[in-house]
């Protein structure tokens, strides 16, 4: 095919440029055949369901394939591990004591060929796409990067579940598409606005070509969830955030603090008007997090809801005999509460039992005063609310960061 010509290095670029064009334009053929084929039936039971999970192994990512595992789905994961462990894949199995129902692919979902092959083996009845690169500053010096792997990777794995007939997919999106939001609490009615940095970017623009997808063909079922500030980690301790190198998030940084692997937290401002004048944020567990997911496919399969189109963008699609939904819905998931830096930092040390050192420094460029989500659509619809407190969230990352201080690196 002709990516295995761009990759493969013993192929001379003379041989390499006529086969490309020509395997080019018979593979646009074979597309447009199979555009309008079935989508695959989410009427089933979870055990009669295989799970796609792109980026599984990561923090929100490997949470997410315990609840599935543990709701009986069958978990195919795929990731490169550019961002996380091939432990916490180990993990995940441990804890959940069903590790033959979860089968890992260390694969780049830019590697169309490979992914082919992973479709190819397995029944894929639904896909959750975490996989992509997710820091903030570091898109705005790597663009090109950011574009690529999330944006053409997204592209290659739609288009290839496409063509197995997967168009079930639920995509981690980000509070981020809100931008400096024009309400708070923060409703789906809400508008996005122009992200601030390409990180946001790639979540709207992978935002707008889901909905493009499912307009062309309605039977694409997309659901678009719009995390918040996910913290915390599985209760076991066994799995959690390991973030590289000096972290950019608040949490693992107080984290690192309260393990004296970093000396003092520094607070980005205290002059917003927020009570305190520290940032305030909508912090969400992990692990009620990966319940949504769990709601939405629920959902996607005309389990729970109306599939009513709620808010702005959401598109409510014709629904299957079976009652599997199409449509683009769009939900807000957060706790619908707000807290400070200056909290944040309270409720570590009351959970870890320790005096943590901060200082307030100027504020980060970039940063808005405030945001927390309403999350009403996501009772009604989904059947899902958060349950786990502030207090919660700082006792379970202390439980994951006491017990691995270095991460997966034993
Ligand atoms: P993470 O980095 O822990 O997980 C992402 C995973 O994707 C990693 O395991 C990484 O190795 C993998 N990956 C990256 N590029 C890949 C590629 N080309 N092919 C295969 N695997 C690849 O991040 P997370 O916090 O678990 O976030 C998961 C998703 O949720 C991301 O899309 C992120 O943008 C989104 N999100 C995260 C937050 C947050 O604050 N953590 C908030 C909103 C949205
Ligand atoms: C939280 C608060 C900071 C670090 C980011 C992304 C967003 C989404 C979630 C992916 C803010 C303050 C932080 C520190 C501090 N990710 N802070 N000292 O910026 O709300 O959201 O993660 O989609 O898109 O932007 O999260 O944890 O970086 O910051 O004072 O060392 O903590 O100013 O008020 P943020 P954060």
């Amino acid at each position: 095919g002709s990516e295995m010509c761009i990759r493969d290095s013993t192929l001379d670029g003379k041989t390499c440029t006529p086969n490309y064009l020509t395997i080019a334009s018979t593979y646009n053929k074979e597309k447009n055949e199979r555009y309008l084929m079935a989508n695959k039936s989410l009427a089933t039971a979870p055990a009669d369901q295989t799970i796609l999970v792109t980026g599984g192994a990561g923090f929100i990512g490997s949470h997410t394939c315990v609840e599935l595992l543990e709701q009986g789905y069958n978990v195919v994961v795929v990731d490169d591990l550019s961002n996380s462990s091939e432990e916490a894949i180990r993990r995940i199995g441990e804890i959940t004591g069903k590790p033959e129902k979860l089968t890992f692919y260390q694969v780049d979902i830019l590697d169309r060929e490979v992914l082919d092959k992973v479709f190819a083996a397995h029944d894929i009845d639904a896909i959750i796409h975490f996989a992509g690169f997710k820091a903030v500053g570091e898109s705005t010096q790597k663009p090109l990067e950011y574009y690529w792997n999330n944006v053409t990777g997204s592209l290659v794995l739609f288009d290839v579940a496409r063509n197995h007939d997967v168009k079930n997919i639920i995509f981690s999106s980000s509070a981020t598409v809100y931008g400096d939001p024009e309400m708070i609490p923060i409703t789906e009615d809400c508008p996005k606005h122009e992200a601030t940095n390409p990180y946001g970017e790639t979540k709207s623009m992978l935002e707008r070509i889901l909905t493009d997808l499912h307009r062309a063909d309605p039977e694409w079922n997309v659901v678009l969830l719009r995390y918040f500030n996910p913290i915390g980690a599985h209760e076991s301790g066994r799995i959690g955030e390991d973030p590289k190198g000096i972290p950019n998030n608040l949490l693992p940084y107080v984290a690192q603090v309260a393990t004296g692997k970093l000396e003092c937290i520094q607070v980005f401002g205290d002059d917003y008007p927020t009570p305190d004048g520290t940032g305030v944020r909508d912090y969400i567990h992990v692990v009620d997090l990966a319940r949504g997911h769990v709601k939405a496919l629920d959902f996607m399969g005309g389990k729970v809801g109306t599939g009513k189109a709620i808010g702005l963008g959401s598109i409510e699609g014709p629904v299957a005999e079976d009652g599997t939904r199409s449509g683009v819905a769009i939900f807000n998931l957060g706790t619908g509460t707000g807290s400070s830096v200056l909290e944040v930092i309270k409720s570590f040390e009351q959970a870890c039992g320790k005096e943590l050192q901060y200082r307030i420094i100027e504020r980060r460029p970039g940063d808005i005063a405030e945001n927390y989500a309403a999350c009403d659509k996501a009772a009604t619809e989904l059947g899902w609310v958060a349950e786990y407190d502030l207090a919660r969230m700082c006792a379970d990352a202390w439980n994951w960061q006491s017990q691995n201080p270095n991460g997966y690196n034993a």
